[in-house]
This record gives C-alpha cells, sequence and structure tokens, in this order.
C-alpha cells in the first residue's frame, strides 16, 4: 500500500516535493564537473535530493555512483566501500567489473569475489587486508575507469563526516583531498547527516577539504510548498485539511522535512473527515510521544549545568548566556563554564547557531524540552 506520508527514509517520486532551484543547481555541477558540498541539519532531505538529482541526469556520458560510509570505522572500510562502489556502479555486468578491477587496480584484483545479490545484479566484496591497501590506486580508479570509457563519474557520498572519526583523520582527508583535486574526469559530491562535523571538515581554513567546492546549506522546504502536499495527501484518503492548519503543522517543527511529514501523518490519523485544531493538538502530544525514549537518551546523560543551558534556550534565550540576569536565573557558572557547555553541546549537535543565535537543533526536541522542564 502507498504510504501517505513518508518520514524516516529518504523519499521519492510523488513523495518528493520542491527543491526545484537544489535541483537545478546540483545537476548543473554534476554535468559541469564541480564538486558539492551538501550541509544541513539532519532529517532536511539531503539524501533524498542527491538521489533524485542522481536519477534525473539523461545524459548517458555522465555517471553517478551513490555510496554511504555511515559504518565505515577506518580508512580501510572507506576504501573497500569506495572500490566495490565504483567497479559496482560503472559496470553493468559482473565481466566488466572484473575487467575493470583487473586493469586498475593491479595486484588488488584478484582478491575479488562475485556474489549474487538480488539488490543489484552482482556484488563485489574486495578482500584486500588492511596492509595491502594501495590509497593511491583505489583513489583514482574512478578517474582511470571515466577516462577509458571517455565518460565522467560524479562520486556522491552520504555520511560523509564519519571520515572525521576515523584515527588519523586528518591525514587520511589530506590524503583524499590530494588525489581527488588532480582528478578532471570524476568530481564528488559530499554531504552528511551530522551538521557541525561537515562544518569541521569543510569550512576552517586549516582543513584540507576547505574550498573544495560549490558549499551549500540545504534550507527547509518552505510552508508555501508544504501546504498543497499536504491538503493533496490528505483528499487521497478523502480528508480535509485548511490551508491554515496545514501552515501550523509547518511551522509547529519550523519546516523540518521529515517531521512535517510525520506530524501531518499523525494529523491524519486522528482526522476523521475534516482536520481540526484539536485534531493537531493532539497530534503534536503523540509525536511527543512517539519522540520521547530518543530525547529521553539524547539527554539522560548531560550535566545539569548543560540542562540548565538547554532551559535557558528553550526560555528564550539566545545570546548573551555570559550575562548576570541569565548566569543567575539558570545557574550557569562561570563565562568559561558556559563556553564549555556550549561547546560540548554543540558538539552534540544538541544546538547550534544560526545567524549568531544560539537554538536547539532539532524543533521537536525543543517542544519536548519546554513541556518537561518549563
Ligand atoms: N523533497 C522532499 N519532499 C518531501 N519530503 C521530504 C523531502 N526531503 C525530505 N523529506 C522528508 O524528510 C525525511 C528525511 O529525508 P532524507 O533522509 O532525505 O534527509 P537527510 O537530510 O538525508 O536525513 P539525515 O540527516 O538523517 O541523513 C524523509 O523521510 C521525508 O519525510
Ligand atoms: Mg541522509
Amino acid at each position: 500500500m502507498e504510504k501517505t506520508f513518508v518520514f524516516g527514509v529518504s523519499v521519492e517520486g510523488d513523495n518528493f516535493t520542491d527543491r526545484t532551484q537544489e535541483t537545478k543547481r546540483i545537476r548543473s555541477n554534476f554535468e559541469n564537473g564541480v564538486n558539492t558540498i551538501l550541509i544541513s541539519p539532519r532529517r532536511i532531505g539531503k539524501t533524498s535530493l542527491v538521489k533524485k538529482v542522481c536519477s534525473s541526469i539523461t545524459d548517458p556520458s555522465i555517471k553517478t555512483i551513490y555510496m554511504d560510509i555511515y559504518d565505515c570505522r577506518n580508512e580501510y572500510d572507506f576504501y573497500t566501500r569506495f572500490a566495490t562502489s565504483v567497479l559496482q556502479g560503472t559496470s553493468s555486468r559482473i565481466e566488466h567489473a572484473l575487467e575493470s578491477a583487473k586493469e586498475f587496480l593491479g595486484r588488488l584484483a584478484p582478491a575479488i569475489s562475485v556474489s549474487p545479490d538480488p539488490s543489484h545484479e552482482f556484488s563485489i566484496s574486495l578482500g584486500i587486508k588492511p596492509k595491502n591497501i594501495e590509497p593511491e590506486t583505489i583513489l583514482s580508479l574512478p578517474e582511470k575507469i571515466a577516462r577509458k570509457k571517455r565518460a565522467h563519474i560524479v562520486i556522491c557520498i552520504d555520511e560523509f563526516q564519519q571520515i572525521g572519526e576515523f584515527p588519523d583523520s586528518l591525514t587520511v582527508q589530506k590524503r583524499l583531498r590530494g588525489s581527488w583535486q588532480h582528478q578532471q574526469s570524476t568530481s564528488y559530491c559530499l554531504f552528511g547527516s551530522k551538521k557541525h562535523m561537515m562544518e569541521n571538515i569543510f569550512q576552517s581554513r586549516r582543513m584540507p577539504f576547505y574550498m573544495f567546492g560549490d558549499t551549500f546549506y540545504l534550507k527547509p522546504i518552505p510552508t508555501g510548498e508544504w501546504i498543497p502536499f499536504i491538503q493533496s495527501r490528505f483528499a487521497s484518503k478523502g480528508k480535509f485539511i485548511t490551508a491554515e492548519l496545514a501552515e501550523k503543522i509547518c511551522s509547529t517543527v519550523d519546516n523540518h522535512s521529515s517531521y512535517v511529514q510525520q506530524l501531518a501523518w499523525n494529523v491524519l490519523l486522528q482526522t476523521d473527515s475534516n482536520a481540526t485544531e484539536q485534531n493537531l493538538k493532539d497530534a503534536v502530544e503523540e509525536l511527543l510521544n512517539q519522540c520521547s525514549s530518543l530525547f529521553t537518551q539524547q539527554t539522560e546523560s548531560l550535566s545539569s549545568y548543560q540542562m540548565n543551558f538547554l532551559k535557558a534556550v528553550c526560555s528564550g534565550i539566545h545570546s548573551g548566556f555570559g550575562h548576570k540576569e541569565v548566569t543567575d536565573r539558570f545557574d550557569l557558572g562561570s563565562k568559561s563554564n558556559i563556553a564549555r557547555i556550549q561547546k560540548s553541546l554543540t558538539d552534540k549537535e544538541l544546538i547550534d547557531k544560526i545567524d549568531g543565535r544560539t537554538v536547539i537543533a532539532d524543533p521537536v526536541l525543543r517542544l519536548w524540552l519546554t513541556s518537561q522542564y518549563l
């Protein structure tokens, strides 16, 4: 059965709305060999957008390859994922993959085994041992294949911030950048769900990936796009929601894509035929229940200073935390203590700074904290 509102997984087809400008910009980067870096808070729609752009490319001389490195723990895991994804993504048949491996991976090639995989025509596992790995051989693989095929390859790497967690991460980053920046027929689209870590990798002058490409922040989908989307989904179930109430769904969760869909779904479940204010209230309550165990887990190990800081933000304080009235009212300790709290809450991705204002990164966490503590 087709779901009315989809959340928690990347979306495509009719479940994907808007993003016309962003799609155009990224597609143009892909077609012109420009590297792209995409940064946004969690669950805004990076994965869906990049997959959509990949599927919209019709030029047969451009090959897009998508890989997710969320489970890569070190450099070695990364090279293995990189090589297998590139071989798989550039070959329609096993024989071609083996040929490319033999031609371009040299002595690493014999370690390839092929096993049937229902989701692809075939899958490859590279049996390279960490001590045998040759980073440059693997990193230059797409470029060599692209040249041979006279094609342009775009490599999209999801959860790229994982790189920042690798042992000796800086050396790895230098190595990747060193290799990729010379490639003419391969470009990269790098994105990830940890905004703060992505910023550390791409926005600091000291870091190897500084100015690596067209870096942009993916903004929330505007309310004007969501309203007809929500209304049409209600209509498809024979139900009705006013534009005003659909707008409230968006504003309640700051237009956060995944939460808009989740809350709209909750409202739909509550609605008999016409959605009411009470339906929305109950739906928000339900959303808080659904998220409660996750939020409890995210906050239970915080110190009381850290919790106090979150409470201050929820009470509407977004700057000037060192002012005496604020520190007295919320018990935040000394100025240096406040700086420490801010850093650790930022590292945990619990707070974010937008236009100089400190905010709770997750809009529903903000509602939950407010309902629990204020
Ligand atoms: N263009 C869109 N149209 C409609 N809904 C969307 C769109 N993009 C994202 N969403 C909603 O947001 C959810 C998360 O999307 P997606 O997984 O693409 O985001 P993400 O930014 O990659 O998330 P994460 O930070 O967890 O990696 C989807 O399940 C869907 O509910
Ligand atoms: Mg994602």
